[in-house]
C-alpha cells in the first residue's frame, strides 16, 4: 500500500479509485453481503443507498478492514487499491486504515480533548513525532478542510465536547482528513445533525472530492443526489424458502440514471419512496 510515491504527490493524485470484485462479507456463517463487484471511481462521491439491513454500513466497513475488527467476520473475494488487494497476506490493516479513514453516524471527538489535539489524534497515532509549528499546519489545513478554522480558531484549546453536534462531525472529518488519507467513507454522517449542518457537511463533501474519494452511506435519497455522482443501490435478498437472506448489489451507476432512468424496477420502487 505504501510507496513514497504516494506520500509526496500532490493532493489531487493521492486520490485513488477502489476495485471490488466477487466480494461476499460474512458475520462468522451468516453471509450479510452477496457477489459485490463494482468500482468506485477516483475524486468523486459514491453513495451507497438501500433498505436497513442491506449490508451498506457492512460493506463500507470493508473497504477499510475494519469489518475484521467484530470476531468471526471476514469477506471473500477482492478489493484492490493501485493494484494490491486490502486482504493480500502481507497488507497490514493499520496502514490499511490510514489510507481510507472514515467518519461515523454519531459525531466522536475524544470530548474531554482539545479541539486541537482531537485533529492530531489519527496523526499521533500514527506514531509520527510533530514538531510544534508542524502540529500548528496539520491543524490549520485540516480545520481549513473541513470548514472549521474560521468558526474555532479562536478556542482551539477548549474540549471537543464544547462544539455543536454540526461542529464536532466537522471536527471528525478534520481529523480524517489530518492523517491525508486517499478515500474517506462516511457512514451516514448527517444523520445526527439539523438541516443547516447537514447543508455544510455536504457542501464539504462536494470540496473535498477533488482531493479524495468519497463513499457516503446514506437513507436521505435528496443527499445521495445533491452530494454523488454514482450510486449504488443494494437489498435484501431472501432465497426461495425464506430462510436465508443477505444483501446484494441491484444497481450501480451514474447518481443521476438512477434517480431518472433506472434499469431495475427495485431501484425506481426504492428510489421513488414505494418500498424501504
Ligand atoms: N456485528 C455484527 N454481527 C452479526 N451480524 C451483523 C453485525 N453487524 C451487522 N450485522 C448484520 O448484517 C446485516 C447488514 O447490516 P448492516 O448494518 O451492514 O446494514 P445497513 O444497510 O447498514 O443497515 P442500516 O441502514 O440500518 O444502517 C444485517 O442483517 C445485520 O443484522
Ligand atoms: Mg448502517
Amino acid at each position: 500500500m505504501t510507496t513514497t510515491m504516494q506520500e509526496t504527490a500532490p493532493p489531487a493524485l493521492r486520490a485513488t479509485s477502489i476495485d471490488v470484485s466477487d466480494l461476499d462479507i460474512y458475520y462468522g456463517d451468516f453471509k450479510a453481503v452477496e457477489g459485490v463487484t463494482l468500482t468506485i471511481a477516483a475524486r468523486s462521491v459514491t453513495a451507497l443507498i438501500g433498505p436497513s439491513g442491506c449490508g451498506k454500513s457492512t460493506f463500507l466497513r470493508s473497504l477499510n478492514r475494519m469489518h475484521e475488527v467484530v470476531p468471526g467476520a471476514r469477506v471473500h473475494g477482492k478489493i484492490v487499491i493501485d493494484g494490491r488487494d486490502l486482504y493480500d497476506a502481507d497488507v497490514d490493516p493499520v496502514e490499511v486504515r490510514r489510507q481510507v479513514g472514515m467518519v461515523f453516524q454519531r459525531p466522536n471527538p475524544f470530548p474531554t480533548m482539545s479541539i486541537f489535539e482531537n485533529v492530531l489524534a489519527g496523526v499521533r497515532l500514527n506514531a509520527r513525532k510533530v514538531s510544534k509549528s508542524d502540529a500548528h499546519d496539520i491543524v490549520e489545513r485540516s480545520l481549513r478542510g473541513a470548514n472549521l478554522w474560521t468558526e474555532v480558531k479562536d478556542r482551539l484549546g477548549k474540549p471537543g465536547a464544547s462544539l455543536s453536534g454540526g461542529q464536532q462531525q466537522r471536527l471528525c472529518i478534520a481529523r480524517a482528513i489530518a492523517v491525508q488519507p486517499r478515500v474517506l467513507l462516511m457512514d451516514e454522517p448527517c444523520s445526527a445533525l439539523d438541516p443547516i449542518s447537514t447543508g455544510k457537511i455536504e457542501d464539504l463533501m462536494i470540496e473535498l472530492k477533488d482531493e479524495f474519494s468519497i463513499v457516503i452511506v446514506t437513507h436521505n435519497m435528496q443527499q445521495a443526489a445533491r452530494v454523488s455522482d454514482r450510486t449504488a443501490f443494494l437489498m435484501v435478498e431472501l432465497d426461495a424458502d425464506e430462510d436465508n437472506r443477505w444483501g446484494r448489489l441491484v444497481e450501480y451507476d451514474e447518481t443521476e440514471k438512477i434517480f431518472t432512468n433506472p434499469r431495475d424496477k427495485r431501484t425506481e420502487d426504492y428510489v421513488s419512496g414505494k418500498v424501504g
